[in-house]
């Protein structure tokens, strides 16, 4: 997986990428790089955004300073660009992110965040360079930066090697394995603390009965999320 990210804030990205998991993820033939499109604003003395036309507060990511940053990047124009790689911006009424969204990304061969700041984008960069928006929940964030993280973090740790051990991916919240449910509890040592008890089972070594066990609690958990039909 290759994931750029178009970010004024780069910095952000370096204690990410120097997390562990993103580490070996990035160690076993991913790659994340950022791009910052001040580097390649046209206008002078960095300028990247600009009032607003209407009025209003903030400060919005020109149009011109993106297409220069994506082309000088990709080395074609921005709105053919959109056709041969998936190209997302970050924003808070795009597509909600979720374990289908993140299980498309996964498969794709390399991705492109563009992330906003301040109010966002000019409609024309999600008009014309744009795939899709994506949004990870509804409330506002000061910018595309933490969802782009949260974009990254979600889709690195399914790839191979990622993880510790391949069958955490597998069988972990919302996979097939477990029906679209959350994850069952899990327990460790010491089996009594201050008098709360390991479910006996857990102990008992039966491994069909653990696995049952495992797959009710973890549609109860399910059912829990999903609204009553009746709404209630
Ligand atoms: Cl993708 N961007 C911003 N600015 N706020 C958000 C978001 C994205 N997703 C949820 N809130």
């Amino acid at each position: 997986m290759n994931i750029d990210v178009f970010t004024l804030f780069p910095e952000w990205f370096e204690w990410f990428a120097s997390q562990r998991h993103v580490g070996n993820a990035l160690a076993s033939g991913s790659r994340l790089q950022c791009v910052n499109p001040r580097d390649y604003t046209p206008l002078s003395g960095g300028q990247v955004d600009d009032t607003p036309f209407g009025g209003g507060a903030g400060m919005v990511l020109r149009v011109d300073v993106l297409d220069s940053a994506l082309r000088a990047h990709y080395g074609v124009d921005p709105v053919q660009l959109r056709r041969r790689r998936r190209v997302i911006a970050l924003a808070p009424g795009g597509r909600l992110l979720d374990e289908e969204l993140v299980d498309e990304l996964a498969g794709e061969p390399a991705l492109t965040l563009l992330c906003g700041r301040y109010e966002g984008f000019d409609e024309r960069i999600l008009e014309h360079f744009a795939g899709d928006l994506v949004s990870i929940g509804r409330y506002v964030l000061s910018g595309g930066e933490l969802a782009a993280m949260v974009v990254c973090d979600a889709v690195l740790r399914k790839l191979p090697g990622a993880l510790g051990h391949e069958r955490s991916a597998a069988e972990e919240s919302f996979s097939v394995a477990l029906e679209g449910n959350p994850e069952y509890p899990h327990y460790t040592r010491p089996a009594e603390y201050r008098g709360w008890r390991v479910p006996e089972v857990l102990l008992s070594g039966h491994h069909e009965q653990i696995e049952r066990w495992r797959r009710e609690r973890s549609r109860e958990r399910g059912a829990r999320l999903r609204p009553e039909p009746d709404g209630h």
